[in-house]
């Protein structure tokens, strides 16, 4: 059903969960499994500059926290592997995330595109992300948000 699904990862939490889903969608289709993290350009947006605020980092940190980031969907697929996928691939793209994850998926010809509902900011009032509810408007597949 699945041939081909994309895991969105940010490095929060929400997303660890998200592709801990993905990965057992992928086991039950024997589906290819992507990982894509979209890095932002360093015109830092309010969110990443709130979140640098909030851990006390600085501009100079970031290569830090694209390193954690880096490890995290390491993490994630050394997991995919262990639990017996073949054909797991890690992506990185520079741009604005909601719109690399649909331009990605249409050219990769995704069939589902598994979110997590929220991200790494600290914004609790929303129920959804930005990101996950424009990937979810304006994605041509099938988006699954995980909760
Ligand atoms: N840069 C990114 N690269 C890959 N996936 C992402 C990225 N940003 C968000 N996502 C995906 O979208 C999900 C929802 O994150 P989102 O950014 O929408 O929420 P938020 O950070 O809580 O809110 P906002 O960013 O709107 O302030 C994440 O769990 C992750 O799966
Ligand atoms: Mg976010």
């Amino acid at each position: 059903m699945f041939k081909h699904i994309l895991a969105a990862i940010d490095g929060s939490e929400h997303s660890t969960k998200a592709a801990k889903v993905a990965i057992e969608l992928a086991r039950t289709y024997g589906s290819d499994l992507t990982l894509l993290h979209v890095t932002r350009k360093l015109d830092l947006p309010d969110q990443l500059k709130e979140y640098l605020k909030a851990e006390h980092l600085t501009r100079e940190d970031l290569p830090a926290l694209d390193e954690a980031t880096k490890r995290i969907i390491e993490d994630v697929r050394i997991k995919a592997e262990a639990q017996g996928l073949k054909r797991v691939r890690t992506i990185f793209r520079e741009g604005k995330p909601a719109r690399s994850i649909v331009d990605y998926a249409r050219s990769a010809s995704i069939d589902a595109i598994v979110i997590g509902s929220r991200g790494l900011s600290d914004f609790e009032s929303a129920l959804l992300g930005s990101v996950s509810h424009k990937v979810a408007s304006l994605a041509g597949c099938t988006v699954m948000i995980v909760k």
